[in-house]
């Protein structure tokens, strides 16, 4: 069976258009795979703490020593690394915010990427040492934005710090298989609006499709767990 984790990043709850690509993804995975397991983390709307000096303290303190306040402090970020640890793939639906992601997202971020949890971080490894410790993840990013041409290429692919920001974080999260469906324009609401919106609600069944089957070829011994 999948588990799907879907975080939600749009601080609207209604007219959203991030929401709906994401309703409609669970919509299709689900008529797929009916018995799929989806978990919510609605970060748009309840925000996890950022760190805080205390927190950081916590965290770098063995896990034997910590004060109850510590573990008291920690207590989001094991949560939300246990939601993250079970889940295969990832739904991430955010809009752009000022070229980057929401700052609940960062949040949400800065709450699961943590030493021991979900990376180890060894000198011996020389210039990079840091490793993930968690593997086999999908990452579906739905975006929105308001302005257009942030691909590869377009005009403010320069601007595009929200797809390659995850991309780059998103290896500690255990993600090995990153797909992006983007709506742009929003903030046009023109034809080249409509145009973007329906390439993106067109292109969701087929990257599900394309998603279960590839777990279905991966893992022959049942149907689609
Ligand atoms: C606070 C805020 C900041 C935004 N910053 C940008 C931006 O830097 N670039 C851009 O293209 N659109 C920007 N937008 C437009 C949103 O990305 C766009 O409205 C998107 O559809 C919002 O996602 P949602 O519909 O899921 O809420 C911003 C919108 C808001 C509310």
């Amino acid at each position: 069976m999948t588990t799907l984790l879907r975080i939600d990043a749009s601080a609207r709850k209604t007219r959203s258009l991030t929401r709906a690509l994401g309703d409609r993804f669970i919509a299709c995975w689900l008529a797929v795979e009916p018995a799929a397991n989806v978990v919510f983390r609605d970060v748009g709307t309840a925000p996890p703490p950022i760190v805080t000096e205390d927190w950081i303290a916590a965290v770098f303190c063995d896990a034997d020593k910590r004060t109850a306040e510590q573990s008291a402090l920690l207590r989001t970020s094991d949560a939300l690394i246990d939601e993250l640890a079970r889940a295969d793939i990832i739904v991430m639906a955010t809009p752009m915010y000022n070229y980057g992601m929401p700052a609940a997202l960062k949040a949400w971020v800065d709450q699961v990427v943590r030493i021991g949890k979900t990376f180890t971080f060894d000198l011996a490894r020389g210039d990079r040492p840091l490793e993930p410790i968690m593997d086999g993840k999908t990452l579906v990013m739905l975006t929105s934005s308001g302005e257009f041409g942030f691909g590869a290429g377009g005009p403010n692919a320069g601007s595009n710090h929200l797809t390659p920001h995850i991309e780059t974080v998103s290896k500690y999260l255990g993600v090995e298989t990153v797909r992006h469906i983007g709506i742009e324009y929003q903030e046009f609401g023109d034809d080249r609006f409509a145009a973007s919106k329906a390439a993106a609600e067109a292109a969701v069944p087929d990257l599900v499709a394309a998603l279960a089957s590839r777990k279905r070829l991966r893992r022959p011994e049942t149907s689609l767990d």
